[in-house]
């Protein structure tokens, strides 16, 4: 079928919208009509090269959408269900899987190549080449072939628009705090970056029962939100912190210091790292795979027996923790609306990017355009 996508053809370039042949799916492969997906900064960093992926590749992890129909072999979901989908597969049966480890599948391998498990495309340029999509996804596409175990049923109750963020951001944040740095009743926590990712660190900081939740930021806009989510104090960066985190911890630094900034490079990691105290934990949730090394002080890993953490998908489990997730926001235990700051069509792809590299937005959402769906 004949599908609009979004694809980076080379580093340091813009999406280009395209017109692709999408191939029907095959055994264990999900056809989803691709609704809303949510413009995470992970997929920016293939435009930079800051994520080094194979090109040209189709953008989009962020998905959510509707099963169209499904290869043969398919079990785990039928036409019509609504779906999101995992950036990562949890194929409940590798290693790491049967550890409750998900977010580290061995079937996570080669998601930086994009092509399917039988290493054969199912996107198609117009001359028929085949391209890969990001995380084996693309939903940058208005309707991809996917893996029935990167499909999450979803509850038809939930709008695309929200049930697309819980698939990366809203996961990744909020395990970044819950499952990472393991946050505690009465711990002061320092979240670095407001953006998709770490307005959710936020929320799962709070819900950990932190009684400190320090928001770092250098736009003063989004610290009025940042308080709605969770915070406690807000600040513009590490440093002008320093003197309340003195005062709250008695000059030993914080329990945890999460790092969410767009793109991390060794001297964030430094100097979050430096303000964690003694048994501390700096858990790193930011890309950022070209950048140097990280300066931490050795004395104070081993001398103050400190963490430093990283966290691929909020160490959730996709099949368990999004469900879960989108319950406790039926509950009114986890905010999702006030997430989204803006909506975009596919055309306006690169001004949404522009937005986000400009501050503007704590997730901008592309809301794809559906024959009958009454976008316009
Ligand atoms: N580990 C994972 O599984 C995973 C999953 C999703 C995203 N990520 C990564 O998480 C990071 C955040 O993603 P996002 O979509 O929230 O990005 P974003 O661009 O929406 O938000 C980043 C925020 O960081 C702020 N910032 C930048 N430099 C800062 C600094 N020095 N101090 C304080 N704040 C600073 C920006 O103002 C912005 O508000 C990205 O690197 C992304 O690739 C990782
Ligand atoms: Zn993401
Ligand atoms: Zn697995």
């Amino acid at each position: 079928m004949r599908v609009r996508g979004a694809v980076c053809f080379a580093v340091g370039t813009k999406w280009s919208i395209e017109e692709l042949e999408l191939d029907e799916p095959r055994e264990g492969e999900v056809l989803v009509r691709v609704e809303a997906s949510g413009l995470c900064h992970s997929d920016d960093h293939v435009l930079t090269g800051d994520l080094a992926f194979a090109l040209p590749m189709i953008g989009g992890h962020e998905g959510a959408g509707v099963v169209v129909r499904t290869g043969p072999g398919v079990h785990r979901v039928a036409a019509g269900d609504h779906v999101c989908t995992a950036f990562i597969p949890g194929c409940g049966l590798c290693d790491y899987c049967s550890r409750g480890m998900q977010y580290l599948c061995d079937r996570g391998a080669g998601m930086d190549q994009g092509l399917m498990l039988d290493q054969t495309a199912r996107f198609h340029l117009s001359d028929g080449t085949g391209i890969g999509a990001l995380c084996r996804l693309g939903t940058f596409a208005d309707h991809v072939v996917i893996r029935e175990e990167q499909c999450i049923k979803v509850p038809e109750t939930i709008p695309f628009e929200l049930a697309c963020l819980v698939s990366c951001g809203v996961a990744t944040g909020w395990g970044s705090a819950v499952n990472a740095a393991r946050v505690r009743p009465g711990q002061v926590v320092m979240v670095v970056g407001i953006g998709g990712v770490g307005a959710n660190v936020l929320q799962g900081a709070a819900a950990a029962g932190a009684a400190h939740v320090i928001a770092v930021d250098p736009n003063e806009w989004k610290h009025a939100l940042a308080r709605e989510l969770g915070a406690t104090e807000t600040y513009h960066s590490i440093a002008d912190a320093r003197p309340l985190v003195d005062r709250l911890t008695n000059g030993q630094g914080v329990d945890a210091c999460i790092v969410t900034v767009g793109r991390v490079d060794g001297d964030v990691i430094g100097e979050a790292f430096g303000t964690v105290g003694k048994a501390g934990t700096c858990v790193v949730t930011s890309v950022g795979q070209n950048t140097p090394g990280v300066a931490i002080s050795p004395q104070d890993l081993t001398n103050y027996a400190k963490s430093l953490q990283g966290v691929m998908f909020g160490n959730c489990n996709p099949t368990r923790d999004i469900p879960h997730l989108i319950s406790l926001y039926e509950q009114g235990l986890l905010k999702l609306d006030e997430l989204v700051t803006r909506r975009y069509r596919l055309g306006e792809l690169n001004d949404a990017y522009a937005d986000m590299h400009a501050g503007k937005n704590i997730r901008g959402v592309l809301v794809h355009e559906h024959a009958g769906s009454g976008a316009s």
